[in-house]
C-alpha cells in the first residue's frame, strides 16, 4: 500500500517533473470537486472503496472517508514487457511506450474525449444526494462520483506524462468545461443532459456508463500501451457503475409491481411509484442518447483509428482471430427516398457499428433481467430496447424520423407520437416529486424496493453514510 500524496503504481516519485506537474494540478482538481462535485455531504464520512494498488487485495479497500480526502490515484494494470500491437496495419510490432509523432493528435483527441466524460458525469449528478432514496443509494452515488474523478486522473496522467505542453493545457481545460453550460459545454451531448432524478441516474449508469465500458474496451486494445493499461484498470471500476444502474432500475420495477398488485391499480403516480410505461420512456431516452456516443455508422475516423492501431474492437484479442480487417464488409441500412436501403460498407469503416452491436446485446441482457422481475410478479408488461434508428441525433438516422420499431415515419407522425415514446416535461416533474430524501439507516423511499444485499458484505441497514 502506498502513502504518497498521489497514490500510484507508475513510480511517480521517480519522475520529479511529472510529480510536480500533477501535484500542481491536484489543488485545481480539488477546487473543481468542491465547486462542481456532489452538493453537500462533503464533510460526511462515506463508506467508500478506494483503489490503493492494482493487487487483488489492494484495489478495493473499504473505509469511511470524507470525499475531499478520497485518495484519487493513478493505476495502470501491470506491464507486460513484450506486448505487441494486435490489430490494424502495425500488427505484430511492439506496443508503443511513447506516443508516435504521427499519431499524436489522434491519440490526444481520443484521450481528451474520454477524459471529458468523467468530470461531466460528476457535474450532471451533483444534486442527486439531496433526494437520495436511502443511505445505501447515497453511498453508491458517491462511489460512482469519486471513481469518475479517478478516471479523470487517469486520463490527466496520460496527458501530463506523454503530451507535454498541449497535454497540460488539455488537463486544465478538463476542469474548465461545465456540463450543460452553453458557453463551455462538455464535449459530447449526452454528458450535457440534466440528471435531475434517480430514475435518470439509474438509466444513465445502466446505458451511458455502459457506453463508457465499450469505449474503454476498445481503448484497452490500443497500441499505445499506457492508454491500454489505464483503461484496463478503469474497467474494473466501471462494472460497479453499471451494477448500480441495472439493479437500481430493477428495484424501481420491483416496487412498482408490488404496489400495483397491492392497490390493484395501474396508476403508479397515484400510489407514489413510477408507472412501468414511464420506465420504458426513460429507457428509450437514455438508451438512444447513449447510442449516439458511438459515432456515425460509416466513419473514416473509426477506420483510421483501427488501421493505425489506436482503437481496436471490444475484446479484439480475446474474441477475434482475424485482426487486419483489410477485407470484409458490413451491411448498414440507410434511409433513401422514404425507405431503407442497405449499403455494403468496408468493415473498417463500420467499426463504430460493430462496437454498437456489442453494446446493444449487452444492454439486452440487462433488460431481460428487468423483464424477469415483471414475470416474477405475474405482470404481462415487458420492456424492450427501441431500434437503434429511433430518436438518433448522430449518424445516418439523425435527420430522419423512426418509430421505436425502426420504421421510417414522417416528422409529423413523430411529433404526434413523441410523447408516447419519450418522457414529457410534465412526467419528469412528476418523477421529481417522488424524490423525497430518506437518510435514516435501514429506511427506503416508497418508490423503490430495498436492495437484496449490502455493499462489501455489509448489511442493507449498515451506516453507509454517517449523517
Ligand atoms: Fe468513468
Ligand atoms: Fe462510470
Amino acid at each position: 500500500m502506498s502513502f504518497e500524496k498521489i497514490p500510484n503504481n507508475v513510480d511517480l516519485s521517480g519522475d520529479k517533473r511529472l510529480q510536480r506537474a500533477l501535484e500542481a494540478w491536484q489543488p485545481n482538481f480539488i477546487n473543481w470537486w468542491k465547486e462542481m462535485g456532489p452538493d453537500g455531504f462533503q464533510e460526511k464520512d462515506i463508506y467508500l472503496r478506494t483503489a490503493v494498488s492494482v493487487e487483488l487485495d489492494g484495489w478495493a479497500h473499504f473505509d469511511h472517508v470524507r470525499m475531499p480526502d478520497y485518495r484519487w490515484g493513478i493505476f495502470l494494470t501491470p506491464h507486460d514487457g513484450n506486448r505487441k500491437i494486435a490489430f490494424g496495419d502495425h500488427i505484430g510490432e511492439p506496443a508503443w511506450q511513447e506516443v508516435p509523432g504521427e499519431h499524436r493528435n489522434a491519440l490526444r483527441r481520443l484521450i481528451v474525449t474520454q477524459g471529458d466524460t468523467e468530470p461531466a458525469s460528476v457535474e450532471q449528478q451533483r444534486m442527486l444526494g439531496k433526494v437520495a432514496p436511502s443511505l445505501y443509494d447515497l453511498r453508491n452515488l458517491f462511489q460512482v462520483n469519486v471513481e469518475e474523478g479517478r478516471h479523470l486522473w487517469a486520463m490527466v496522467y496520460l496527458l501530463h506524462s506523454y503530451f507535454g505542453r498541449d497535454g497540460r493545457e488539455e488537463a486544465e481545460a478538463m476542469l474548465e468545461r461545465r456540463s450543460g453550460n452553453p458557453d463551455k459545454p462538455r464535449i459530447l451531448t449526452t454528458f450535457n443532459e440534466p440528471i435531475d432524478d434517480w430514475l435518470s441516474f439509474y438509466m444513465f449508469t445502466m446505458f451511458t456508463d455502459r457506453d463508457g465500458k465499450y469505449q474503454l474496451l476498445s481503448l484497452a486494445e490500443s497500441g499505445f500501451d499506457p492508454l491500454a493499461r489505464s483503461c484496463r484498470f478503469m474497467l474494473t471500476e466501471e462494472a460497479h457503475h453499471m451494477f448500480v444502474g441495472e439493479t437500481g432500475v430493477q428495484r424501481v420495477v420491483d416496487r412498482t409491481c408490488q404496489v400495483m398488485k397491492e392497490q390493484d391499480s395501474d396508476d403508479g403516480f397515484k400510489h407514489g411509484v413510477v408507472p412501468l410505461a414511464l420506465v420504458q420512456k426513460y429507457l428509450n431516452f437514455w438508451f438512444t442518447s447513449s447510442l449516439d456516443l458511438f459515432g456515425a455508422e460509416v466513419s473514416s475516423n473509426a477506420a483510421q483509428f483501427f488501421a493505425q492501431g489506436l482503437k481496436g474492437r471490444a475484446h479484439e484479442e480475446r474474441d477475434y482471430t482475424e485482426h487486419a480487417l483489410r477485407e470484409g464488409t458490413y451491411r448498414v441500412a440507410r434511409p433513401e427516398n422514404g425507405k431503407l436501403v442497405e449499403d455494403e460498407v468496408a468493415i473498417r469503416n463500420a467499426l463504430n457499428e460493430v462496437l454498437r452491436d456489442g453494446y446493444i446485446e449487452d444492454n439486452d441482457r440487462g433488460v431481460r433481467k428487468w423483464n424477469k422481475t415483471l414475470e416474477e410478479h405475474g405482470m404481462s408488461y415487458r420492456f424492450k430496447l427501441p431500434s437503434r434508428r429511433f430518436n438518433r441525433k448522430v449518424g445516418v438516422y439523425a435527420d430522419h424520423c423512426f418509430d421505436p420499431e425502426g420504421n421510417l415515419i414522417s416528422r409529423e407522425q413523430f411529433d404526434k407520437l413523441r410523447d408516447q415514446w419519450l418522457p414529457t416535461a410534465e412526467e419528469r416533474k412528476q418523477v421529481a416529486t417522488l424524490m423525497q430524501p430518506v437518510y435514516e439507516r435501514g429506511k427506503i423511499a416508497n418508490w423503490i424496493a430495498p436492495p437484496p444485499r449490502g455493499i462489501n458484505s455489509q448489511a442493507v441497514d449498515f451506516e453507509y453514510v454517517k449523517m
